[in-house]
């Protein structure tokens, strides 16, 4: 059995999650159809939803309960990904940057302070390794949209 540290820190990450997978599918109306970044979102989505998935069952099986909060985080999610892309694709891939950031910076604080099994941490740094992943691909969209506006 996990001990209360563990199992608060795997319902803060599913919601982490839960919010990233909606965030992107909140940015498909404006980035669905771009040349530019239309395969990465789509990349995204997918990965977004095998995070959430692996941790939730990762969850389940050290014997945690899911969040009462995950709606919320959804819905929050849903509106950070959907209002700034009224702005425009670059400000919907800036979006996507200062979000990875923070979802780096979210595993490493849960890193350096839970204690994980050996099983969980790597699935949690593994997660963190497609964060920073996803940094790298924005910054690349972001790159080509640059070329092509000027
Ligand atoms: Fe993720
Ligand atoms: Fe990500």
């Amino acid at each position: 059995m996990a001990t209360p540290d563990v199992l608060k820190a795997f319902r803060a990450m599913v919601n982490l999650e839960v919010m990233a997978v909606r965030i992107y599918r909140g940015q498909r109306w404006r980035l669905g159809r771009s040349e530019i970044a239309a395969e990465a979102l789509a990349k995204a989505i997918a990965i977004e939803e095998r995070h959430e998935r692996d941790l939730a069952s990762r969850r389940q099986e050290l014997g945690g309960s899911p969040s009462m909060l995950s709606p919320f985080y959804a819905l929050a999610g849903w509106l950070i990904g959907f209002a700034p892309s009224l702005l425009g694709q670059r400000t919907a891939l800036k979006t996507g940057i200062w979000v990875e950031e923070r979802a780096v910076k979210d595993y490493q604080r849960l890193l350096d302070r839970v204690p994980f099994d050996d099983e969980s941490r790597r699935l949690v740094q593994q997660n963190q390794e497609d964060e920073r992943e996803h940094i790298r691909m924005w910054q690349e969209s972001l790159a080509k949209l640059g070329q092509r506006s000027t």
